[in-house]
């Protein structure tokens, strides 16, 4: 069982701080998954943690111990990497028995160890075929089978399906579930551009940007109370629309005027008497946006482009200056010839997102 903990860890090149203040606890035999913008520092904080990239500052511990300056060899870490560089002339048992012959296990303890984790991949028939005649996905097996013989006590990966086609990242997305489920006790970090694995296989997702951490929380904590805007709209999708306008009543509950003439919207959210007349964003998913007659509560916009995905309507609407963002909804089911026409939105005000200043009023 290993828990890790970052305190204050930065990381900088030179002058350039790439990463400042991460300060996280991952409690053992969790599945932790960094996400955020391309260059926000994600595979050098796992790089960091691997042992593979100095820490510049602050502290890592690894199990209670710190390992800031102990070789990745010995911090009982695997890592698997989005490309996965099997060695070609040798064969899949070759290759997830090579880091085992490096460390001269002998052959019979090899031979249990690379069988084990040729079972749980369901990779017992390729064991005698070269990487070359496997398809993507098996590669990636045999990828994450080498980090298995190890019996490492944390796993990092690094976009693993990122090389895979759409239908092979759904299988070996469900397949890393698995393997996860199999070994409850050990811990994982997991880097992923993709949305929808983050929120299906993670206990926990941190949301880096801006060289920090914006929010950690359990998939649907960050789904359904966002801290901040950043994490409001790039966790779901499409993003969740904001809406800029001003506070006009206060209270337990808060209602806001949009801007642009669109109605009030009232939100469960609460705010203080001083933030009356204060300036916010008003955020709503697009799944949360629901038709209705109601023309003083609610938001009022033309339908610009109509996209009918059969199980949901997308509905874009005309925004209200050049270069804002359209506002989106995203009906259930099948609507027609809503093209062009005026319509009025509203939401459940426990739906009804309220940032100030970026932060939601939930969280001040
Ligand atoms: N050796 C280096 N010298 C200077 N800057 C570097 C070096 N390696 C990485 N960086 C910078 O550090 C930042 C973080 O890079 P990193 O690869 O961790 O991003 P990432 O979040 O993994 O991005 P992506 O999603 O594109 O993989 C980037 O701005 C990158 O340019
Ligand atoms: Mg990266």
């Amino acid at each position: 069982m290993a828990g890790l903990k970052l305190t204050n860890v930065a990381k900088s090149y030179g002058d350039v701080s790439v990463l400042k203040d991460i300060n996280l606890d991952i409690d053992a035999g969790e599945l932790i998954v960094f996400v955020g913008p391309s260059g926000c520092g994600k595979s050098t904080l796992l790089r960091m943690i691997a042992g593979l990239e100095k820490i510049t500052g602050g502290e890592l511990q690894i199990d209670g111990q710190v390992v800031n300056d102990v070789p990745p060899a010995q911090r009982g870490i695997a890592m698997v990497f989005q490309s996965y560089a099997l060695y070609p002339h040798m064969t899949v048992r070759d290759n997830m028995a090579f880091a085992l012959k490096l460390a001269k296990m002998s052959k019979a303890e090899i031979d249990t160890a690379v069988n084990k984790a040729a079972d749980i991949l369901q990779l017992t028939p390729y064991l005698d075929r070269l990487p070359k005649a496997l398809s993507g996905g098996q590669r990636q097996r045999v990828a994450i089978g080498r980090c298995i013989v190890r019996d490492p006590k944390v796993f990092l990966f690094d976009e693993p399906l990122s090389n895979l086609d759409a239908a092979l990242r759904v299988a070996t997305r469900l397949e890393i579930a698995q393997l996860k489920e199999s070994m409850p006790d050990r811990t994982m970090i997991y880097v992923t551009h993709d949305q929808v694995e983050a929120m299906t296989l993670a206990s926990r997702i941190v949301v880096l940007a801006n060289k920090g951490i914006s929010q950690v929380g359990t998939p649907l904590e960050l789904y359904e109370k966002p801290q901040n805007e950043f994490v409001a709209q790039f966790i779901g999708s499409p993003a969740m629309n904001l809406f800029p306008g001003e506070i006009v009543e206060t209270g337990e509950h808060t209602k806001v005027r949009l801007d642009g003439g669109h109605g009030i919207v009232q939100s469960a959210y609460p705010s203080k008497a001083g933030d009356m007349g204060a300036r916010v964003n008003v955020g709503i998913r697009p799944e949360d946006l629901q038709l209705t007659d109601e023309t003083v509560e609610s938001y009022s916009g033309k339908v610009d482009v109509q996209e009918n995905l059969g199980e949901v309507t997308l509905l874009f609407f005309v925004p209200d200056s050049e270069g804002m963002e359209p506002v989106i909804a995203k009906l259930p089911g099948i609507h027609r010839g809503l093209k062009g026409q005026t319509l009025n939105l509203a939401a459940a005000p426990e739906k009804v997102h309220v940032f100030l200043d970026g932060i939601s009023l939930l969280y001040r």
